[in-house]
């Protein structure tokens, strides 16, 4: 048996490893608490599971569905997109379900990347917008994100050669690992930047729904120009609770909604259509009011107890995730072994997410407040508190 060259080209992926570490250490009878995916403890709302269990007992949800979506649904997102970012969207032609913003970012690279083309990528940054163009064989050509430049990247930076061939350009706002909101003017410099050289925009919005302080995240197709040069791949998963129903959308452009789903027809059969369903009256209810309360509550528990070690962090507005310095002396990757060895916490190196993620470590906010607590008093020890 002889596994595709293409997989060479990856490293294995982050949360597997993490995954397989926390089994190893549970098996050893170690209480481990795990800072380490972004996945919410909270339930999904309930009105959205009795929209599921009623859509999934009308046999006219059981059969294949079509790619495109549900009209139901596509309409609900044109009125989701208006009522929370008065953004008009056509349901017939700038919007389709996606399986995950996960799968949607990574079949963009099918859909846009050739062998010599280039996906521009944040560094540090959510591991498919490089894994993607890989496996796509293509090229992803890194963007530092920098905590003097409010982690926005440096669109001047990028030269003749790399823009020529650039294809793509991934932005996340609010950000994954950082936590950063968007900086002041970045998305008219990108709608700039991908007309100057034909790139699509591709704007991952995993977390404008998890916003603190009074913060309310934008989408990028409120940007003037921006649906003739980009799309937004827009997920329930962590706004909604929901990210064990693999339930999130690609729209914006319409000539880029249809390029991934002449693929999409080509790769899955779209999704069941009682999650469609459901996605609807997810949208139409809007996300849980209390969530970001909770969150905030827990960056603020987590902040606090850090501070007060002296352990130098920003506050996220935005995300479910405190960036947070590494001690002296370490790696990220050496600090984050340690914490596990020694205090069972599982905490994501920043190295991981890209060599400018090195010197920093990842805090996920998605355990309860009394375990996030006891996390934090084991962390102290080990940040010299
Ligand atoms: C930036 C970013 N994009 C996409 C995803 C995955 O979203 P989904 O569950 O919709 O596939 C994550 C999950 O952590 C993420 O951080």
């Amino acid at each position: 048996m002889q596994p595709s060259s293409r997989l060479d080209r990856l490293a294995p992926y982050l949360f597997a490893e993490l995954e397989r570490k926390i089994r190893e250490k549970r098996a050893a009878g170690v209480d481990v608490i795990s800072l380490g995916i972004g996945d919410p403890d909270t339930p999904t709302p309930q009105g959205v599971i009795d929209a599921l269990a009623s859509a999934a007992a009308d046999p006219g949800t059981h059969q294949y569905p079509a790619n495109r979506g549900r009209q139901e649904l596509r309409e609900a997102y044109a009125r989701f997109y208006e009522r929370r970012f008065g953004v008009a969207l056509d349901p017939e032609t700038e919007i389709i379900p996606a399986l995950g913003a996960k799968e949607c970012v990574f079949n963009l690279n099918l859909a846009f990347l050739d062998p010599d083309s280039v996906a521009l990528a944040a560094d540090p940054g959510y591991p498919v917008y490089t894994g993607g163009p890989l496996l796509a064989g293509a090229e992803p050509v890194l963007m530092p994100l920098l905590p003097e430049r409010g982690f926005a990247p440096d669109l001047d930076a990028i030269g003749g050669d790399v823009a020529r061939r650039a294809r793509i350009m991934y932005l996340n706002y609010p950000n994954n690992p950082t936590g950063a909101v968007l900086p002041d003017g970045l998305f008219e410099r990108a709608v700039e930047f991908a007309r100057a050289h034909d790139v699509l925009v591709v704007h991952d919005a995993s977390y404008t729904e998890t916003t603190f302080d009074g913060y309310v995240a934008p989408s990028f197709l409120e940007t003037p120009g921006a649906k003739e040069v980009g799309v937004e791949a827009f997920s329930l998963s962590k706004g909604w609770n929901m990210t064990g129903w693999r339930t999130a959308a690609l729209v914006g452009n319409a000539d880029a909604v249809a390029a991934y789903w002449k693929l999409k027809t080509n790769i899955d059969s779209g999704m069941f259509e009682a999650i469609q369903l459901a996605t609807a009256a997810a949208l139409d209810a809007g996300p849980p009011p209390e969530m970001p309360a909770t969150y905030q509550r827990r960056r603020d528990l987590v902040c606090n107890a850090l501070a007060e070690i002296g352990v130098d962090v920003t506050p996220p507005r935005g995300t479910i995730y405190v960036w947070a310095p590494v001690p002296e002396g370490h790696t990220s990757a050496s600090y984050c072994e340690l914490v596990l060895e020694e205090s069972g916490v599982v905490v994501s190196p920043g190295g991981s997410y890209g060599a400018n993620g090195e010197g920093f470590f990842r805090i996920s906010l998605t355990v309860p407040d009394e375990r996030l607590a006891e996390a934090v008093e084991r962390l102290r020890e080990s940040l010299g508190g």
